[in-house]
């Protein structure tokens, strides 16, 4: 990638009154977090099966199973460090982050959690599966075994958004709203793959955003770039956003 792609990124950011950045698991994979879908073997959809460990009949046909698969995930994070990726994107106090992600590395970097939209719920909290509104955060490094929900008796589940499920109803609204009024998208580190997140994507574009995407392969995304930056986010971020400061809503 030449750095003339850099300068006409930076372009776009330059003449874009309202830029939102919409970020995937690509985004965390410098902080040793694993990817879903990758061309890496160590993506997780590769090793482990999606059906078993991240859908309702997964967790039915055996909630321990679930649990503690989760909870592997959350010990290597409680390890994990905010990269230099997300350490750019929170040097931008008025940017809206809307992300895939569960884990918590963009507020670890600096970002205020009121910026920070995720679509695919928090790693970090469990809920109540049968859906009294109880809800409680867990220790990542010692996360708690399958348990009982306090108020209900229900069993407690990770607060994230499995397959076959709605996604949040309050941040998908905030997230519609966003990519219909911003004039640049900037797309991190996803494979575009699962909808309706990366609906998002073609609902910016037909609104009339530019959008950028960084990624280190093309992607379900490619076709709908103005602009592709090939290579790791923790590298192409920080380049692109350096003496800039972007604004998610334009006065
Ligand atoms: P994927 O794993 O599908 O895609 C990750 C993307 O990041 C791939 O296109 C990689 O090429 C790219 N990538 C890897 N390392 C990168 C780096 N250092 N810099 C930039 N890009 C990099 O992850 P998502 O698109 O987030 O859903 O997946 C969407 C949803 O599918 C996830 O939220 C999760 C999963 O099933 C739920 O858990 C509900």
């Amino acid at each position: 990638m030449t750095t003339d792609t850099l300068e006409q990124a930076r372009q776009i950011l330059q003449q874009a009154r309202s830029v939102v950045c919409f970020s995937g698991a690509g985004l965390s994979a410098e902080s040793g977090i694993s990817t879903f879908r990758d061309t890496e073997t160590h993506a997780l959809w590769s090793r482990f099966d999606p059906m078993k460990l991240a859908s309702p009949e997964g967790f039915a046909e055996n909630p321990a199973r679930v649990i503690d698969w989760y909870n592997w995930r959350r010990q290597t994070l409680a390890l994990a460090q905010p990269n230099a990726g997300h350490r750019a994107l929170a040097r931008q106090p008025a940017l809206i982050q809307i992300t895939q992600n569960v884990d918590n590395l963009l507020e670890q970097a600096g970002c205020s959690p009121q910026h920070v939209i995720h679509l695919h719920g928090d790693i970090t909290e469990d809920r109540c599966n049968d859906n009294c509104g109880y809800r409680e955060r867990v220790d990542l490094q010692n996360p708690p075994p399958l348990r009982h929900c306090p108020r209900c008796d229900g069993w407690l589940r990770p607060a994230v958004v499995w397959f076959g499920e709605s996604l949040p109803q309050r941040e998908w609204q905030q997230a519609d709203t966003l990519a219909r009024h911003s004039d640049c998208l900037l797309v991190v580190g996803t494979s575009a793959s699962v909808y309706p997140a990366a609906g998002l994507i073609h609902l910016a574009r037909r609104n009339g955003a530019r959008i950028i995407v960084i990624n280190t392969q093309r992607s379900d995304a490619s076709p709908l770039a103005d602009l592709e930056l090939i290579g790791p986010s923790g590298q192409w971020l920080p380049s692109l956003l350096q003496e800039r400061q972007l604004s998610s809503t334009p006065n």
